[in-house]
C-alpha cells in the first residue's frame, strides 16, 4: 500500500479497531486449528476484541498461523493482517551458538549469515517478527541475560546488532526469507544492579549516551523495524514512561520512525515500579512515551478509552502509534499477502538444512575461546594412541543449546560428544564416562528457589551414594588415561531471564568430580559449557587446557570435536572479561583511571587487598593452534584533524607450525580530556588468516569522529590532544603510538 492508502485506512478505522492494532495478544487465545477460545482465565478481551488485535506472540507452525490469519482477516473489519512474533534469539530450526558465543567470532558477517538462515527457517514458518537483537551492553555475570547479548563493548556490540538487523532483514522485509528485527531492551537493561532481574538501573546522562545507547542506536539506524524497551526504571524512571529516552533521544534526535513495542507486560509492571497506579495512568505514561504495542496484559485497552474521553489523550497521538503500526505490516508486505511466505513443506524441508547445519558447526569453532592451552595439549591426536578419557555430563548430554532455545523445531537426531567423536574416529583408544549428574541437591539454586529443582528433575543427583561411585568410576578412567578431556558446565537452563546468580562457578557436583579427577591425573583438558563468564580460578589453575564452548547449539558435538583433534582450531576472543571471583562483578576492561592511578602504567594500584584488580582473563583475550608475533604500530601521520583520516598498521608473523586466524584489535586512549575517559577502548578489529610462517600487513583508520566523547556540557566533541593507539592481541596490550589531535 502507498502512504496515502494507509492514512486513508487509518481515517477510516473506528476508535475500537485502532485500539485493537496496538494490543499484542497471547498464543493463548487461540484453540486448536487457531479458533478463538479466550480459555485462560488472565484473558479480558472477548472474541470482538481479538478479532482486531493487531498481533500476537508464541503462535508457532505454519499451518497454525495460517489457519489463524484466515480467520483474523475475515473478522476484521478492515481485514487487516495480524502480525505473528517470537522470540528467536539464536536460531529457529536450526539452533546456533547462543548470541555472547556468537559475538566471541569478533565476525560480523558470521552474525550476519546466522540472522539470515534464521529468517529464512522462520518466515517460512509463517512468523513476522522476531524479538532479536537483544543489544544491551552486559558486565556483570551475575546476570542470566548476558547470554543473550554481545558482551560488555559498546563499539563490538554495535557492529553485532547492526549485523544481525540486516541478517534478519535484508534489503527488503517485503521479501522471501526475511524476518522483521527488534532492538532490545531499551535502554540499558544490562546495567541491573547486583545482576538483579528488572530492578532499577541509574546511569548518568553522559555515560548514557556514551556507552549505553550506541548499540541500540546503531541497531536503529541499520533500520531494524522494532525497538522494545526494557522492564527497567532509569534513574527511577520506567522506561514505558521515560519520554526523555523513547521521545526526546528515539524519535526526536534519532528520528526512528520504526515501532515500539513494549517488553511483555512492561507497561503494566511500571506499577510494580511503584510509578502509576492504575492502568489509566500507565496508559497515558506510555502513550505519551510514544509506546506504539503493549505486549500482552491490557492498559491501553482498559485506560485510553476513558483518557480519550476526558480529553487527557488525543486521537492524534493513538493516530501516531496505530500509523507505526500499519506502516511495519505494509513493510512486511502484509496487505499484498496476509500468508507472505508461510509454507508448511518448506518448512519442513528446512528443519535439517545442511547449510545451516554446516553453518551451525562451523559457528562453533568460530566462536569458542582457547584460554590455556599448556604444553600445547591441544589439539589432540587420534592416531597416536595414547589413552583419552572423556569426562564430565556434556559427554553424554546432547543439549548443548542454552537458554532461550527453540528445542521443537529441529528434525535431526541431537548427538552427544561421545557419539560425534566415536562416529569420527572409531578406532580410538577413548573412554566415556559421564562421571556425575549435571546439578547436584546441594546447588546453590535449589536452597532459594526450589521450583527450580522441578524444571531440571532429569538433571538433578539425589542419591550421595550413587554420587559417590559415578565419581570413583570417572576417577578411575582418569586414574588410567594418557589425557582427560573434562565437558562440564552449567545447566542449559541457568541462562537466559530470571537466571541470575551470586555464585558463579560450575555446579558443585561437577567440581567435586574435577577436584577427584585432578587427584590422579594432571593432563586435563576443560571444554566448558556456559552461558556467563564463570568463576573458573581454581579449574582454569589446574588445568592445562580450557576451552570456553559456551552454549554451542544443535551441532555442538560435532563442533567440539572439530577442535579437540584439530580439524578446525578455536578463533573465538571474549567479549567479557572472566573474573577471579564474582566479587569483582562487574568488571570489565574499559574501565577507567582511579584518583590513584600511576599515569604511567594502565593498571592502578587501588583496589582489593584480597583479589587482584585485573580479571583472569581480559576481553579479547584467547589463543588458538598457533602463534603470532606483532610488530611496531605504525601511524601514517603525527596529527590528525576533522576531516582526516589516519592510518594505523602493524605487520602479523605466524611464528606456530601451522596456519592460523588471529584478531587484531585496535584500542585507543585519550589520556587527558574534559572528563575521565577509559583506559581503553575498541576501535576496531579484524580478524585475519595467516598461513605458517609469513607475515600480514594489517591497517586500521580513524578519524576524530572516532574519538567523539561527551564532554561536561554534554556536547559530543573531539578535543586536541594526545591520542594512544594500541593495536593487540587482546584489551591488555601495553605497546602504543601516540599523536595529536589537531
Ligand atoms: C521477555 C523478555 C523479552 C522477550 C519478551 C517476549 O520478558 O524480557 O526479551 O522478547 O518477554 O517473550
Amino acid at each position: 500500500m502507498t502512504e496515502k492508502q494507509l492514512k486513508e485506512l487509518l481515517a477510516d478505522l473506528t476508535f475500537e479497531e485502532k485500539l485493537g492494532e496496538l494490543q499484542q495478544i497471547t498464543n493463548t487465545y487461540f484453540g486448536e486449528n487457531g479458533i478463538v477460545t479466550g480459555s485462560d482465565a488472565r484473558h479480558i478481551l472477548n472474541e470482538d476484541e481479538v478479532n482486531l488485535a493487531g498481533s500476537v506472540i508464541n503462535v508457532v507452525g505454519p499451518a497454525k498461523i495460517r489457519e489463524i490469519q484466515e480467520k483474523h482477516i475475515k473478522n476484521h473489519p478492515h481485514h487487516i493482517p495480524m502480525m505473528f512474533m517470537f522470540d528467536i534469539i539464536h536460531g529457529f530450526a536450526t539452533i546456533f551458538p547462543i548470541p555472547l558465543a556468537q559475538s566471541c567470532s569478533f565476525e560480523p558477517d558470521l552474525v550476519e549469515a546466522i540472522a539470515r538462515e534464521t529468517a529464512r527457517e522462520a518466515s517460512v514458518s509463517g512468523l513476522h517478527v522476531t524479538f532479536s537483537p537483544m543489544v544491551d551492553i552486559c558486565r556483570d555475570a551475575r546476570w542470566g541475560r548476558v547470554m543473550e547479548s554481545y558482551g560488555e563493548d559498546p563499539y563490538l556490540t554495535s557492529k553485532m546488532g547492526v549485523a544481525a538487523v540486516k541478517g534478519y532483514q535484508g534489503d527488503d522485509l517485503s521479501k522471501e526469507g526475511t524476518l522483521a528485527a527488534c532492538v532490545k531492551h531499551f535502554a540499558a537493561y544490562g546495567l541491573v544492579e547486583g545482576g538483579r532481574e528488572y530492578g532499577v538501573v541509574d546511569t548518568s546522562e553522559r555515560f548514557l549516551r556514551q556507552y549505553y545507547l550506541p548499540a541500540y542506536k546503531a541497531g536503529c539506524d541499520a533500520g531494524s523495524a522494532l525497538i522494545m524497551s526494557a522492564f527497567t526504571a532509569n534513574a527511577g524512571v520506567p522506561a514505558d514512561a521515560d519520554k526523555h529516552l523513547m521521545s526526546d533521544i528515539l524519535r526526536d534526535e534519532w528520528g526512528y520512525e520504526g515501532a515500539h513495542i513494549t517488553d511483555y507486560g512492561s507497561t503494566r509492571t511500571m506499577k510494580s515500579h511503584g510509578v502509576p497506579e492504575t492502568d489509566a495512568q500507565v496508559a497515558k505514561l506510555a502513550l505519551e512515551a510514544q509506546v506504539d504495542i503493549e505486549m500482552c496484559l491490557y492498559c491501553y485497552h482498559n485506560g485510553l478509552p476513558e483518557l480519550l474521553e476526558k480529553g487527557e489523550i488525543t486521537m492524534e497521538q493513538i493516530d501516531r502509534a496505530v500509523m507505526r503500526v500499519l506502516q511495519l505490516k505494509n513493510k512486511l508486505g502484509l496487505f499484498e499477502n496476509p500468508y507472505r511466505y508461510t509454507d508448511a513443506q518448506k518448512s519442513d524441508e528446512l528443519k535439517n538444512n545442511p547449510e545451516a547445519l554446516a553453518l551451525a558447526q562451523d559457528a562453533v569453532s568460530r566462536s569458542s575461546v582457547l584460554l590455556k592451552n599448556e604444553d600445547k595439549l591441544l589439539p589432540l591426536n587420534a592416531n597416536d594412541n595414547k589413552k583419552i578419557a572423556f569426562i564430565g555430563p556434556y559427554v553424554e548430554e546432547p543439549d548443548m543449546f542454552g537458554g532461550w532455545s527453540i528445542r521443537h523445531q529441529y528434525k535431526i537426531d541431537l548427538k552427544n560428544i561421545h557419539t560425534a567423536i566415536n562416529e569420527r574416529y572409531p578406532n580410538g583408544n577413548f573412554t566415556f564416562n559421564e562421571g556425575c549428574m549435571l546439578l547436584g541437591e546441594d546447588e546453590p539454586m535449589f536452597k532459594f528457589n526450589p521450583r527450580r529443582a522441578k524444571s531440571v528433575a532429569n538433571y538433578v543427583e539425589h542419591d550421595a551414594a550413587a554420587r559417590k561411585e559415578k565419581i570413583a568410576k570417572a576417577v578411575e578412567d582418569a586414574r588410567n588415561a594418557d589425557v582427560v578431556v573434562m565437558c562440564i558446565g552449567e545447566h542449559t537452563l541457568m541462562g537466559g531471564e530470571l537466571t541470575s546468580r551470586t555464585h558463579i562457578e560450575i555446579p558443585l557436583i561437577q567440581k567435586e568430580l574435577f577436584d577427584a579427577v585432578e587427584e590422579v591425573n594432571d593432563n586435563i583438558v576443560v571444554v566448558l559449557f556456559n552461558h556467563r563468564p564463570l568463576d573458573i580460578s581454581d579449574i582454569s589453575e589446574k588445568a592445562k587446557a580450557v576451552i570456553v564452548a559456551w552454549f554451542p547449539g544443535i551441532m555442538a558435538a560435532d563442533g567440539i570435536t572439530d577442535m579437540l583433534f584439530g580439524e578446525k582450531a578455536p578463533t573465538g576472543r571474549l567479549t567479557m572479561c572472566f573474573p577471579h571471583t564474582v566479587g569483582q562483578c562487574p568488571i570489565y576492561y574499559a574501565n577507567f583511571p582511579t584518583s590513584h592511578s600511576p599515569v604511567t602504567e594502565d593498571f592502578f594500584v587501588t583496589g582489593y587487598i584480597d583479589c587482584p584488580l585485573t580479571p583472569l582473563y581480559t576481553f579479547g583475550e584467547g589463543m588458538t593452534y598457533t602463534e603470532f608475533e606483532y610488530g611496531e604500530i605504525k601511524l601514517s601521520k603525527e596529527t590528525l584533524s576533522e576531516g582526516e583520516t589516519l592510518t594505523a598498521s602493524v605487520d602479523i608473523t605466524n611464528v606456530g607450525d601451522r596456519d592460523g586466524v588471529e584478531t587484531v584489535q585496535l584500542y585507543i586512549r585519550d589520556p587527558y580530556a574534559a572528563v575521565s575517559r577509559p583506559l581503553k577502548e575498541l576501535k576496531g578489529f579484524k580478524k585475519v588468516a595467516v598461513k605458517k610462517g609469513e607475515t600480514v600487513n594489517v591497517e586500521f583508520t580513524l578519524t576524530t569522529e572516532d574519538l567523539k566523547f561527551y564532554n561536561v556540557e554534554l556536547d559530543y566533541i573531539c578535543e586536541p590532544g594526545e591520542i594512544q593507539v594500541f593495536i593487540g592481541k587482546d584489551s591488555a596490550v601495553k605497546e602504543h603510538a601516540d599523536f595529536q589531535v589537531i
